[in-house]
């Protein structure tokens, strides 16, 4: 099998189509706030409730959305691959629920997830999806050292290890909804390249390191991914273009 190690790395444009503002962009999600007050750890310490609040409305937002055909496509290569001897590992930046939603196992949230509060003073993480204070005690240790479970600007992402064993046995990396400008996610390709995997963008226009792929498919993630997905499971070979 040529293709048997595939790990997927996903960014906010993969939820553009369900409705979730990607970053970068005129109407981005950091909507008026600047990210130095909502998305750096000072910020915490500066204005706890403003933070709290802002990952509140984004939480709250996350209710009503639902996955669309590119989740939906992924959630399947990732059930229908290690039938043929394969795994696919799933790596997401984003914070949303939407790939859970769309049916995917074992989400690599690298970058946090909006559904979960992390405890800085006895380190419990537990799922939540209603609204945090920054006076609102731990159900574990009982202190009032909460804070959204998302990892900001100045913090080291989760699951490094993971990811790099990941990246070190794939032999296709697929990257869809990326702009590649946020490190360490951006130089993955690179890795998986060194690897010597195919690798594959899928975005609506070139990403800052399209150079680095083999190519890319570009179009919207819910057009390009199912077909390429579909023509994966069929033929066992990638679809080199639409
Ligand atoms: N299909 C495919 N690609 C799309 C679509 C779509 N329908 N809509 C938008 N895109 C692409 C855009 O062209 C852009 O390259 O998705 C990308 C989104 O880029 P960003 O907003 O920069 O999101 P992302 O790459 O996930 O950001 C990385 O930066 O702000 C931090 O922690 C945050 O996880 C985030 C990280």
């Amino acid at each position: 099998m040529d293709y048997q190690h595939i790990v997927v790395l996903t960014g906010a444009g993969i939820s553009a189509e369900s409705g979730i503002p990607v970053f970068r962009s005129e109407t981005g999600l950091w909507e008026n706030h600047r990210v130095e007050d909502v998305c750096v750890p000072s910020a915490l310490v500066r204005n706890p409730k403003l933070v709290h609040d802002f990952y509140n409305k984004m939480r709250s937002g996350l209710k009503t959305k639902v996955p669309n055909a590119a989740h939906r496509a992924i959630a399947k290569l990732q059930q229908e691959w290690p039938q043929r001897g394969g795994s696919v590992t799933l790596v997401t930046q984003n914070i949303d629920d939407l790939h859970e939603k769309a049916g995917s196992m074992n989400v690599i949230h690298m970058h946090g997830e909006l559904n979960s509060l992390w405890c800085t003073a006895c380190g419990k993480r537990f799922f939540f999806d209603g609204e945090s204070s920054p006076d609102m005690s731990c159900p574990y240790c009982g202190k009032p050292t909460l804070r959204p479970d998302i990892v900001f600007f100045e913090e080291i992402p989760y699951h490094m290890d993971e990811i790099s064993a990941a990246l070190s046995r794939c032999s296709l990396f697929i990257a869809v909804g990326t702009s590649g400008v946020v490190y360490p996610a951006a130089g993955f390709c690179q890795y998986a390249r060194a690897q010597r995997a195919l690798c594959v963008e899928f975005n609506l226009e070139r990403s800052a390191v399209a150079t680095n792929f083999n190519y890319g498919l570009y179009g919207k993630a819910s057009i390009t991914l199912p077909a390429f997905v579909e023509h994966l499971l069929r033929t066992g070979e990638p679809l080199t273009q639409q």
